[in-house]
């Protein structure tokens, strides 16, 4: 497997292989965020094909909550390992330390993500890696069905940290 930054030419292959609706458009803004500096979107890979992702977001959560207690700390977001069929293989914490590597690289000093509170298979897996749970917060986000309404979503979350 192979980990990198991703690059316009990828989107391509990203939307083919992700499995779930509104992909591309997440793509797009994720790259977009990249490409101002924001965010770096590491894409794994096994063979041509893209197995999982994450963004990287230097600013941090958007959660305000989060913000006041964890300033400028970097998260992880929308990380993902697909197919099912690949999950459980060493994607996820390849992804996960990748982001962590880059992170101490920019002198970060610790660095989170958030988990829906009903994952605890995610929560575990987190834990296992060295974060801690610190900051209960909602996170809100929106997203556009099939017919083109809007859906907007609170999920319960925890932002765990690890040091750096
Ligand atoms: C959570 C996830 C990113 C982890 O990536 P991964 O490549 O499967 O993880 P690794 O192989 O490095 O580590 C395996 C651990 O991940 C966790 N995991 C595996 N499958 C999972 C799943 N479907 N959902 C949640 N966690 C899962 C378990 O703790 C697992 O340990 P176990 O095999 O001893 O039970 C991936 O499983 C996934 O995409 N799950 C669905 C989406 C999700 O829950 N995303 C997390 C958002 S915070």
């Amino acid at each position: 497997m192979r980990i990198s930054q991703c690059r316009q030419e990828d989107l391509e292959l990203l939307d083919q292989h992700l499995p779930f609706r509104g992909a591309a458009a997440q793509y797009e803004a994720r790259y977009a965020r990249q490409r101002e500096g924001r965010a770096t979107v590491l894409v794994a890979w096994r063979e041509r094909r893209p197995v999982g992702s994450c963004e990287v977001r230097w600013e941090g959560c958007e959660a305000p909550e989060v913000r006041a207690a964890h300033p400028g700390c970097p998260e992880v977001n929308g990380l993902s390992v697909w197919p099912e069929a690949l999950r459980s293989t060493g994607v996820g914490t390849a992804l996960i330390r990748e982001a962590e590597r880059l992170a101490a690289e920019r002198g970060a000093r610790a660095i989170g993500l958030g988990v829906e509170k009903n994952n605890p298979r995610a929560s575990a897996l987190y834990g296992r890696l060295g974060y801690r749970a610190s900051v209960p917060y909602l996170d809100c986000w929106s997203y556009q069905d099939g017919a083109g309404v809007a859906h907007r979503v609170a999920d319960a979350c925890v932002f765990m940290v690890k040091p750096l």
